[in-house]
């Protein structure tokens, strides 16, 4: 029998280097309807790979009590994940049992888009505040190259207008940012998107994993970016809207509304990391790029209690060490690999 946490009694919980603990992003599946060559890349990722079973992932009531224990240690952001989210069965309805938590301020998704037509409407009655869609270039042919040639840009451009139809405004759109793929098309993408409202975030190609073939000659930076969008239009910084925000925001300045830079790779933010991931198979990896994740399913479901759970992730988080991105030349030098992959933790 579990005892409800009060979440207004824990201080929270900070790591070795005073980070506390803000954010948890929850993948709810391993699958994905799309290859992104940055993520699953269709010709590297084993075709005998063995996707999590059903019973293998968190169920919705366990994914909810370990929500819990994460809000009553100072959590206060939950966004959902995957792999593609939208492939999860039932997703609304994990919406609202995660939007009852007392203490949660904010619930988002991640999606490539393709199922939003079906789902956006049914998300946001559920509770769901943001949304997310990732959207790599406008060009029929490069955005077909970069699913993986499994998604069509036309459907992802009808779950945007799904999501806008069903009250979602102010939508953050991803670019993965890859030289001599898509670079050349940034300035479509922004054209098309100022003055909507929506957020355009261009994010640097990150080494995730250990799949991707990574280049950093591949890696176009958050400056360039900035200087090429801004030759164009011109851009003002903006301050950050919290403490651990990952985008550096500017405003366009004519006043057509803003756009974010993620640049992981040539500006690590580590220093300010809040962020936990918690794996459809219920680990939790407390960095992106951590090569092992800590198992929570077992303890859930041999019986521990949810003040059980609150002590296991709050040991956990305060042994916290990770600072990858700031140490990625070294660590790749010495060869140190082995990395989760991102359609395993999400992003
Ligand atoms: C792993 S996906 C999961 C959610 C959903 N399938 C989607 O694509 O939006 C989350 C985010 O990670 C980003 N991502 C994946 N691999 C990346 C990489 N190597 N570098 C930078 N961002 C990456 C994706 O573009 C996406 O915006
Ligand atoms: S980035 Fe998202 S859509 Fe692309 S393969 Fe990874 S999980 Fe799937």
């Amino acid at each position: 029998m579990s005892t409800p946490i009060p979440h207004t009694l824990v201080e929270p919980v900070r790591d070795t280097r005073v980070r506390p603990l803000h954010d948890l992003r929850i993948s709810v599946i391993d699958r994905c309807n799309f290859r992104c060559p940055y993520c699953m890349p269709e010709d590297q990722y084993a075709h005998d790979h063995v996707f999590l079973a059903k019973d293998q992932r968190l169920r919705f009531e366990e994914i909810e009590r370990i929500a819990r224990a994460f809000v009553s240690l100072g959590v206060r952001k939950l966004r959902l994940t995957g792999g593609e989210p939208l492939l999860r069965r039932d997703l609304p309805e994990l919406v609202r049992q995660l939007a009852r938590i007392p203490g949660v301020v904010d619930i988002a998704l991640t999606t490539n888009g393709v199922l939003l037509p079906r789902f956006a409407q049914a998300l946001r009655d559920a509770g769901l505040q943001r949304l997310t869609v990732s959207l790599d270039s406008l060009d029929p042919a490069t955005f077909h190259k970069l699913s993986g040639g499994r998604g069509q840009i036309e459907e992802v451009l009808a779950g945007i207008a799904a999501a806008e139809a069903a009250g979602f405004s102010r939508i953050k759109l991803n670019c993965v940012v890859m030289r001599g793929v898509n670079d050349m098309q940034i300035l479509d993408l922004v054209e098309r998107y100022r003055g909507t409202g929506h957020i355009v975030r261009f994010i640097e190609y990150m080494d995730v994993g250990t799949l991707n073939g990574w280049r950093e000659d591949l890696v176009v930076t958050s400056a360039e970016l900035i200087a090429r969008i801004a030759a164009r239009w011109p851009l003002q910084p903006l301050e950050r809207n919290y403490g651990g925000e990952v985008a550096q925001r500017y405003a366009f300045a004519d006043g057509a509304g803003e756009i974010g830079f993620i640049s992981s790779v040539s500006q690590p933010f580590c220093g300010d990391c809040s962020r936990a991931r918690l794996s459809a198979d219920g680990k939790l990896y407390t960095c992106l790029f951590a090569q092992s994740g800590f198992d929570l399913r077992e303890p859930l479901r041999a019986g521990a209690s949810d003040t059980d759970l609150q002590a296991l992730i709050a040991q956990r988080w305060a042994q916290r060490a990770d600072r990858y991105s700031e140490r990625r030349a070294e660590l790749r030098a010495r060869g140190e690999d082995g990395k989760v992959e991102m359609f395993a933790i999400g992003g």
